[in-house]
């Protein structure tokens, strides 16, 4: 964080200093939650869980070195004691953000946040300091955080922000107000907790609603592939950038091409420029994230081909989004097993046809989840879905949501064992030790819930050094 007395940050956050002998001492270090993430000059920020309460480390965390603890009682040890440290927190952040010489760059949608943001990282880097939500921290806490991590040096601050419900992206924003605003897409993630796709809109496009207006340097990125984030155009005092393969798109992809490793290719356009493009990342669907990375760098004054070089380059900072592992067998693993709805089984089964010409393909998939009515048409379209695709085998592994994706396999026209229905993860891991052979690719994919991720890590991990499997 940017050095602030504990005073100070007392009247930010409209908090009581207690057991402080010098107000005037500094916080120099990260504000973190996690006290194994203290370090001398830390703010350690105390909220109360379910199972711990972060008062319980007060002690600790100031042996450790910390500053201060920002908690809600007062705990022995130097603390500044506020009503709700969520607000607090909150408060800060806003005080900091003000303070530094950033542009604040916010992004939302349904289904590619983490790895825009990713690729949004890798390619402003390349220009000056950017600071940027770790993983997924998206949240109302990990918002926060993250813009406190910023320093004087940093000149771009790249924020992903998260929403299931009205309202959600309005608090985050009002925490850390974006001046370029991008909205990626409206899918069906988390559906059943909306509502529906119009109240999706209506909570992602509050992103724009809050950007400051184009005389003031406001800039509203949006999909103009997707006709409900277009619309957003009309909500917003910013100026429209948009982005996507639609021909009217300022920044936009032609000749786009899935090569056979499963990598994207196209040919960059900008107002400024065009620029080839091929991408290490796996899977089409990362087009649009590239090209909503392009708009925000472009207009962040970068060229085409700056820009087409980043992307090129640029790999996977967050795991189990596509991770391709190769076995030394030749067995190639794809492990996306970090979250799934039904775009991105799409994509990522068209990347497997792809990375799978004249290779056997497994398709392991698992539950979407948080689709309220539409669940039961989704798990089917996308079963059937694999058998257009040709993949050779899909493993539906789980309950209920299974069976219907092998159910729509198997009316789709797989029969014996090309598609089956497996209960647990267990189960799909003995199935495929039992029956994958040299030169084989395996798709692993569903929504978090199902912990698919440990029958890809087993497939990885557990196979080291053999020689080969039957
Ligand atoms: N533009 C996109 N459209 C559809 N699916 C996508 C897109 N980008 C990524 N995905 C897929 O969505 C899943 C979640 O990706 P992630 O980048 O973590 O998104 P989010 O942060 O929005 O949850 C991954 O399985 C990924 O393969
Ligand atoms: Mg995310």
């Amino acid at each position: 964080m940017i050095a602030l007395s504990l005073a100070e940050i007392a009247s930010v956050v409209g908090g009581q200093t207690h057991d402080i002998p010098d107000p005037s001492v500094q916080v120099t270090g990260r504000v973190v939650r996690d006290s194994r993430e203290v370090e001398p000059g830390s703010l350690f920020v105390a909220f109360v869980g379910e199972r711990v309460d972060g008062h319980d480390f007060a002690a600790s965390v100031v042996e450790a070195g910390a500053a201060a603890v920002l908690a809600s009682r007062p705990v022995g040890v130097p603390a500044i004691v506020v009503d709700d440290v969520q607000t607090a927190l909150g408060a800060l952040a806003r005080h900091v953000v003000e303070r530094l010489g950033a542009t604040l760059v916010a992004l939302t949608g349904s289904a590619g946040k983490t790895s825009t943001k990713d690729l949004i990282a890798q390619v402003l880097q390349r220009k000056a300091p950017t600071v940027y939500t770790p993983g997924s921290l998206n949240n109302e806490i990990g918002l926060p955080l993250t813009a406190l991590s910023a320093t004087e040096e940093t000149r771009f601050l790249v924020l992903e922000m998260g929403a299931r419900g009205i309202g959600h992206i309005r608090y985050l924003t009002d925490l850390t107000p974006p001046k370029v605003g991008l909205v990626l897409n409206v899918g069906t993630a988390h559906i059943g907790e909306f509502g529906g796709r119009e109240q999706i809109a209506q909570a992602k496009g509050e992103l724009v609603e809050g950007l400051p207006s184009a005389e003031a340097g406001g800039v509203a990125i949006l999909n103009a592939d997707d006709p409900l984030v277009r619309a957003m155009a009309s909500r917003t005092k910013a100026r429209v950038i948009l982005f996507g393969e639609s021909g009217e798109a300022d920044v936009r992809a032609e000749n786009v091409t899935l090569m056979e490793s499963g990598q994207p290719a196209f040919r960059l356009h900008t107002p400024s420029g065009c620029s080839d493009v091929t991408m290490r990342l796996y899977g089409e669907h990362h087009v649009s994230n590239a090209l909503a990375a392009a708009a925000v760098a472009h207009e962040l004054g970068m060229s085409a081909d700056e820009i087409a070089t980043a992307l090129s380059e640029a790999g996977s900072l967050s795991r189990w989004r596509m991770e391709v592992t190769e076995r030394p067998d030749g067995v190639t693993v794809v492990n996306d097993a970090y979250n799934a709805n039904p775009e991105s089984m799409r994509a990522a089964l068209r990347a497997l046809a792809a990375m799978g010409k004249g290779r056997r393909t497994w398709a392991v998939l698992g539950q979407m989840a948080e689709l309220g009515d539409e669940a039961l048409a989704e798990h089917d379209a996308v079963g059937r879905l694999a058998v257009r695709l040709n993949v050779g085998k899909l493993v539906a592994v789980g309950g209920r949501e299974a069976s219907w994706l092998q159910l729509g396999a198997y009316n789709e026209g797989s029969w014996g064992e090309e598609s089956v229905h497996v209960s647990d993860t267990q189960a799909a891991i003995d199935l495929l030790r039992s029956q994958l052979r040299p030169g084989d690719v395996v798709l692993v994919k569903a929504s978090r819930s199902v912990g698919l991720e440990r029958v890809a890590e087993a497939l990885v991990e557990g196979t080291e050094g053999e020689v080969a499997v039957r």
